[in-house]
């Protein structure tokens, strides 16, 4: 059985107040127990975060690979991890975007992650003009190939995938399940090709882009999907429980 996990991407988004409330309100909420919730606050708050002892894990947005350097106003994997984190994002198209993350950089912080025993989310997705050439299972495939497996397949099994069309980010425009389905079967495949199918089937595979408490139940029931991170709909604690029980 794969872990299913529904995951909030807070972004660059709340005050302190409003994520202790955020966190306080999914805390104490019922959800199905056989899901793993994780939210990846703003950094600065993860240590107070932390000490609520919440259910649902913590993890880091963004982390420097280096465990420490004159890298000013980075935070380390180690600094990282120190506060709270037990997850991290790698790979998320708005650090690839925004602040060109290479994929040399993205299979450092994948590293040293696992290297520090953190447990890391890889994001991987095309962008709208490769889906309209249909080129984005050689696309995805790339990503992967460049910043994931290299790793042996002892830490390959600590990853966890989550697959983000970059079109339906932030959009309001969703993967249909279909779409989600096929390139989440397409990505096993490629992890049992380059592993073993026995590993291809331990790894969670989640899916990303205005995924909400709409759609969740639909894309959720999809066969490879083994639920969701989450940007938009995480910020509402009504709408991540929603998404969180649509298993
Ligand atoms: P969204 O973001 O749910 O707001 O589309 C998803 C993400 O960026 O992880």
């Amino acid at each position: 059985m794969r872990q299913k996990i529904v995951a909030g991407n807070w972004k660059m988004n709340l005050t302190k107040s409003e994520s202790i409330a955020l966190l306080n309100d999914i805390n104490a909420s019922k959800h199905a127990e056989n899901v793993q919730m994780i939210v990846f606050p703003p950094a600065v708050y993860l240590n107070t975060l932390s000490e609520l002892n919440a259910r649902c894990a913590l993890g880091a947005q963004n982390f420097h690979p280096a465990e420490q350097g004159a890298f000013t106003g980075e935070n380390s994997v180690l600094q990282v991890q120190d506060a709270g984190a037990e997850y991290v994002l790698v790979g998320h198209s708005e650090r690839r975007m925004y602040f060109q993350e290479s994929e040399e950089f993205l299979k450092d912080k994948v590293d040293a992650a696992l290297a520090h025993g953190l447990k890391v989310i890889f994001c991987c997705g095309e962008p709208l003009s490769i889906r309209e050439l249909e080129h984005q299972n050689e696309f995805v495939n790339k990503q992967l190939e460049e910043s994931l497996f290299h790793l042996p397949a002892a830490m390959m099994q600590k990853v966890v995938v989550a697959y983000e069309p970059i079109w339906a980010i932030g959009t309001g425009k969703t993967a249909s399940s279909a779409q989600a389905e096929n390139m989440h079967a397409a990505i096993r495949e490629m992890i049992a090709t380059k592993y073993d199918q026995d590993l291809a089937n331990q790894i969670s595979i989640l899916y990303g882009g205005s995924c909400n408490g709409t759609n969740a139940k639909e894309l959720f029931a999809c066969a490879n999907v083994d639920g969701g991170l989450i940007g938009g709909a995480s910020l509402k604690t009504a709408d991540f429980l929603t998404i969180a029980n649509s298993f």
